[in-house]
């Protein structure tokens, strides 16, 4: 699968028993999985299934209200999202995250800011535009004109500033033509070459099942599958999305 010795690194992300709710909604039900180190693993499920608060609850930003949450193996369970990032887990949330007054490169330089020094944010900038040269070609223009795949991309080009361990992105396809799907899937596999491990929350079924090497659906807040890619074609991923099925442990 990936370098060897891979299997002795701890997992880079684990749920164990999460549950999560918003004020009296609960959202997820005793939600366990792992993503192995330097492994993707697409999150898959229908609308409301709860993706996002998985992607929510990894990164810090939502609070679970039971269970165990790991990173790298250590237990970062009601840590704030600032604690979370500093271990190496960067999230690209569902929507268009750019400051859309501010022209590309700005945005870009905004994320080095905090981060690097200046030569460090001179390098990342161009490792940047080499990876997206749709953005290079667009530096001086305000991000809020960008179209809605390009806006997409720079938010991905945000969270990479500094290669994070464990990257989280939230339906980053969601709305893009097939030949800005098709860069943005040649970047997170680009990005996982690198030895980054990715939890990829899809829509499109075959596009996460030609990266991802594990698969978990989501439904109603509770986790009804986790197996390896292989094992599943795209036919029958959608079945899954579309048949309730029994939950994975059984437990509940
Ligand atoms: N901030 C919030 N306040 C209250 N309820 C919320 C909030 N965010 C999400 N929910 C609810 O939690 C449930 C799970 O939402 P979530 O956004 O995690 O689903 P999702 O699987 O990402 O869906 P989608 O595919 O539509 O993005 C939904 O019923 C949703 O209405
Ligand atoms: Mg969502």
């Amino acid at each position: 699968m990936s370098a060897p010795g891979a299997e002795a690194l701890p997992a880079a992300l684990q749920f164990e028993h999460v549950d999560a709710a918003y004020g009296r909604f609960r959202a997820l039900f005793d939600v366990s999985f792992t993503v192995p180190s330097g492994s993707v693993t697409a999150l898959l499920g229908p609308n409301g299934a709860g993706k996002s608060t998985v992607a929510r609850v990894a990164t810090g930003l939502v609070p679970s209200t039971a269970g165990r949450i790991l990173v790298s193996g250590r237990d970062v369970t009601h840590q704030p999202a600032w604690k979370i990032t500093r271990l190496g887990v960067a999230h690209a949330p569902e929507g268009r995250p750019v400051f859309a007054s501010l022209d590309v490169e700005d945005n870009l330089r905004l994320t080095f800011l905090s981060q690097l020094s200046r030569k460090e944010a001179a390098d990342a900038l161009e490792r940047a535009y080499a990876r997206f040269p749709r953005l290079a070609e667009r530096r001086s223009q305000l991000a809020g004109t960008l179209s809605g795949g390009e806006q997409r991309m720079l938010a991905l080009a945000r969270v990479l500033v500094v290669p994070p361990r464990l990257l989280v992105v939230d339906e980053l396809t969601l709305g893009l033509a097939p030949r800005m799907v098709d860069e943005v899937y040649r970047a997170l596999r680009d990005i996982r070459d690198a030895g980054t491990s990715l939890l990829v929350v899809e829509q499109q079924i075959p596009r996460a099942l030609e990266l991802a090497e594990f698969v978990l659906v989501l439904r109603k807040g509770r986790l009804v599958q986790a197996r390896p890619a292989s094992e599943l074609s795209a036919g029958l991923a959608e079945e899954i999305l579309s048949v309730p099925a029994a939950p994975v442990d059984g437990s509940s």
